[in-house]
């Protein structure tokens, strides 16, 4: 039987993240193949049934990536409003049976394509320790 691959759905915002995802794939650099990214103007923009969607339709994780915080964000606090958000999403995954493990903010800035691919890398490795989502088999 093949190893389980999990799917991530990473939320990355246009400025940084995106950008710091873009350099990763520049630089060559060495991550799993298993993350989607959906690019979003800003972390802020991201509404909660995003993420609940993405769960829905068959992702073992989420990530949500944005400008470093505070004065990074391009409409000065879309992150803050992202990391409110994260946190109410862990605790509604908790209650619908998933663990909230399977949900992560990060910062990454357009400079940081190690960090992209070493939040991929880590994720990957948190979700071949938890399984497939639960809701796949729901
Ligand atoms: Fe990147 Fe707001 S523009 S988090």
């Amino acid at each position: 039987m093949s190893e389980f691959q999990p799917k991530i759905v990473a939320f990355c915002c246009n400025w940084c993240s995106y950008a710091g995802a873009d350099q990763a794939g520049l630089r060559r650099l060495q991550y799993p193949p298993t993350a989607r990214i959906v690019r979003i103007m800003c972390s802020g923009r991201l509404d909660p049934v995003f993420v609940l969607e993405a769960f829905r339709y068959g992702a073992d994780g989420v990530l949500v990536a944005g400008c470093h915080t505070p004065t990074d964000c391009h409409y000065t606090s879309g992150n803050f409003k992202a990391e409110r958000r994260v946190l109410l999403l862990r605790k509604l995954l908790e209650q619908l049976g998933l663990e909230p493990e399977r949900l992560r903010l990060e910062w990454i800035s357009a400079s940081e394509g190690e960090k992209f691919a070493r939040v991929i890398e880590e994720m990957t490795q948190k979700l071949k320790e938890l399984g497939p989502s639960p809701l796949k088999s729901a």
